[in-house]
C-alpha cells in the first residue's frame, strides 16, 4: 500500500472512495451520504490543506481530508481530520489508520498546533486523541468531540470547521487558482507497508 498526494486527477477517484465508504452508513440514518461533497467543496475553495490518497497496485482505495479549523480563540494553526474513508472491500485491512498516522506526522511537520475532529472515541483513542472538557463542537454530543494537540496548548473552546462541514451541497464557484494541489500542506514521505 502507497500514501501519496491527491494529484490533479484524483478528484473524481477521491469522490468515489468516499462515497463508497460512507454510502448506508448508520451516521446517516438512511439519508444520502454528504462526505464526498464536503471534500468536493474543499477542494473547489481551496479549503484542503491535506489531501492523502492510499493505493494498492495502483487502485485507490482510501483517502483523508485536512481543513483548517476555528478552535475557541485560536484561528490559525488547528486543522480538523476528515473525512477519511476506506472503500468497504478494503476496510479493517489497516488502511485508515495508516492514513490518519501519516496525515497526523505531515501536519505536525509542517507546524499544526493540533488536530481536532468528530468521531468515534473507540478508534480515533488509539492515534493520541482524547475529549477535553471544555471543547465543543455544536450540536455534537461531548464525547464523539475529539482534538490531540502537538504543543502544550490544550483546545478548548467551539470547534468552527469549514462551511462545507454545514453545507455540502452548497454550490460554490470553484477557484482553479485555489485549487492548486501545490497550495496544500506538502507531504514528501510516501510509505509502503508491504500490502
Ligand atoms: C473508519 C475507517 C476509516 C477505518 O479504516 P479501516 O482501514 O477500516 O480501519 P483499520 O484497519 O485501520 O483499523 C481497524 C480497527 O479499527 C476498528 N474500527 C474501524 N472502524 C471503527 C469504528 N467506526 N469505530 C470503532 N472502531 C472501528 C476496528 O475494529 C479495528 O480495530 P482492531 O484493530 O482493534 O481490530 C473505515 O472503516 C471506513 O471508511 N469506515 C466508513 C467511513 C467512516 O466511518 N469513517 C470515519 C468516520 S469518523
Amino acid at each position: 500500500m502507497q500514501i501519496k498526494n491527491e494529484e490533479a486527477n484524483d478528484a473524481e477517484r477521491i469522490t468515489l472512495i468516499q462515497f463508497a465508504a460512507f454510502d448506508g452508513h448508520p451516521i446517516h440514518a438512511g439519508a444520502e451520504a454528504t462526505e464526498h461533497l464536503i471534500v468536493e467543496r474543499l477542494r473547489a475553495e481551496g479549503a484542503l490543506s491535506l489531501s492523502l490518497i492510499a493505493e494498492e497496485n495502483g487502485e485507490a482505495v482510501g483517502h483523508i481530508a485536512m481543513s483548517s479549523a476555528t478552535v475557541g480563540k485560536h484561528t490559525t494553526g488547528w486543522f480538523l481530520l476528515g473525512p477519511v474513508g476506506v472503500i468497504p472491500s478494503r476496510q479493517r485491512n489497516g488502511i485508515g489508520s495508516a492514513l490518519i498516522r501519516e496525515a497526523l506526522q505531515c501536519m505536525k511537520e509542517n507546524g499544526a498546533e493540533g488536530i481536532v475532529l468528530v468521531g468515534d472515541p473507540d478508534y480515533y483513542h488509539r492515534f493520541g486523541f482524547k475529549s477535553f472538557p471544555d471543547l465543543s463542537y455544536a450540536g455534537v454530543p461531548n464525547q464523539y468531540v475529539l482534538g490531540l494537540s502537538f504543543t502544550e496548548c490544550t483546545p478548548e473552546g467551539e470547534i468552527v470547521a469549514h462551511d462545507a462541514f454545514r453545507n455540502p451541497t452548497k454550490k460554490v464557484e470553484a477557484h482553479p487558482d485555489k485549487n492548486e494541489p501545490s497550495r496544500r500542506v506538502h507531504h514528501y514521505l510516501s510509505i509502503n507497508n508491504g500490502k
